[in-house]
């Protein structure tokens, strides 16, 4: 037997209605901000996330799904889907265009990641980017976004970590202080680590390794390099959350694990076992558009992760969705009937009545134990005594009662006009 790939997951039809409900509700809240739908390629050139997401990512360095196409180009199914967006916005000449733009997606990614609950390789993302503001209104916008789809979903026990990391000119005070900091303890790090130590000491941060992460905790804090714009700017973004009464905590551990960010950076973290923690991550990345191409356009945005979501939903005992039924099954007792009940549900659903009749030869007794188990609210009985009279008998499963109805006029019955 072949097997999905290790890490990729089927949703089946008993759990496509949940993903509906979750996207339909992601959906809703965008528009409620006014972001509308971007759709980008699932792979882009690799060099687009090399250079976006950053060469000393893990997500880089270990983690992406990269070939050559046959003309020997090398690609990159998407590890995530801020660059596509970004890409999209500057090769579509968008910055002559309204600003802010707003956009949100619903995408898959992929990440060559060791698979274990609430990790996988191919997973699914609803995100969100807003470009052409600095404003630390436009972090706000975003956060109180994500906050209100979390809310919008059930969600009530998740915080949310907030940081800034200041921009090129204070990080770079910054990551000297890192190196003078992790310098003499490098001997006791991974080889990762030491590597990141000369590229880039932020990364350093959120090793996973258990020792580094020990020598992480004791590292200068970014909070404290901070210029006096960067400071400006993330004090105004905390107090418009406090306003939005949006609860938060800074914590400055949060760097996140790609390299574009700049200034506010956060998560929504959870304790909802088999979540990985972090379920919804972002921040601002004003450096990003203009290292594509465009001129300097400031970024903000935010992506989270389906798969931990509906883990989260599910701990959390969140309402969901009933699984969807069909209207009515219409049952034939004999061969004619079973002929009249195939025609009268092709008419019925022409009314947009959503409708089932058998297709497996199954006896009445069969067929009316098949109706109970798929919910159908009616269920519309067809015989020989139907046939001559005209009139099926029509039986609300719910309300345990059965009344006769015309064949013509079954679909008004059923759409709820004699109910
Ligand atoms: P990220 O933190 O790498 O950020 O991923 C965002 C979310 O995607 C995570 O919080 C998690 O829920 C989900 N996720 C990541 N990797 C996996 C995986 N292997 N399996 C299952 N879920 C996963 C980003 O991707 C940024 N693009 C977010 C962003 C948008 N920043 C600004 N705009």
């Amino acid at each position: 037997m072949i097997s999905v790939p290790k890490g990729c997951k089927d949703v089946l039809p008993s759990r496509t209605p949940l993903w509906q409900y979750v996207e339909e509700r992601a959906r809703r809240t965008a528009e409620r901000y006014a972001f509308r739908e971007i759709r980008t390629p699932v792979f882009e050139h690799t060099e687009l996330f090399a250079r976006g997401v950053g060469d000393t990512t893990d997500v880089v360095t270990k983690e992406m799904y990269t070939f050559l196409d046959k003309g020997g180009r090398s690609v990159t199914l998407r590890p995530e889907g801020t660059a596509g967006v970004a890409r999209a916005f500057v090769e579509n000449g968008l910055q002559g265009g309204v600003l802010p733009f707003k956009a949100y997606y619903l995408c898959s990614a992929y990440r060559y990641e060791r698979p274990q609950a609430g990790r996988l390789r191919e997973f699914h993302q609803f995100g969100a980017e807003l470009y052409g503001s600095a404003e630390p209104q436009a972090d706000a916008e975003i956060l109180c976004f994500a906050h209100a789809f979390l809310r919008e979903l059930g969600l009530r026990n998740f915080t949310l970590k907030l940081n800034s990391i200041g921009c090129p000119s204070c990080r770079a005070a910054y990551q000297e202080a890192l190196r003078e900091y992790f310098r003499p303890r490098l001997g006791e790090m991974c080889e990762d680590c030491r590597a990141r130590f000369g590229k880039n000491p932020m990364r350093m941060l959120d090793c996973k390794e258990e020792g580094c992460k020990a020598i992480a905790a004791g590292a200068p804090r970014v909070l404290d390099y901070l210029c006096d714009d960067c400071r400006a700017h993330f004090g105004e973004v905390q107090s418009l959350l406090r306003a939005a009464g949006v609860p938060f905590t800074v914590d400055p551990a949060i760097v996140r694990g790609l390299d574009y960010y700049s200034r506010t950076v956060f998560e929504f973290a959870t304790d909802a076992a088999g979540a990985q923690g972090t379920l919804l991550g972002g921040g601002r990345y004003d450096g990003l558009l203009s290292q594509l191409g465009a001129k300097p356009t400031p970024a903000v945005g935010f992506g989270v992760g389906l798969e931990r979501l509906l883990m989260v939903m599910e701990a959390e005992g969140a309402e969901t969705p009933a699984p969807p039924a069909a209207d009515c099954y219409l049952l034939g007792m004999d061969a004619p009937s079973r002929t009249r009940a195939f025609l009268l549900a092709e008419e019925l659903r022409r009314e947009g009545i959503s409708c089932e009749t058998d297709l497996m030869a199954r006896s009445v007794k069969a067929q009316f134990k098949y109706a109970d188990k798929a919910a159908a609210r009616y269920v519309v009985v067809i015989g020989e005594e139907e046939l001559s009279s005209g009139e099926a008998e029509v039986k609300d499963m719910r309300a345990s009662r059965s009344e006769r109805v015309k064949f013509g006029g079954l679909a008004q019955y059923l759409k709820g006009g004699k109910r």
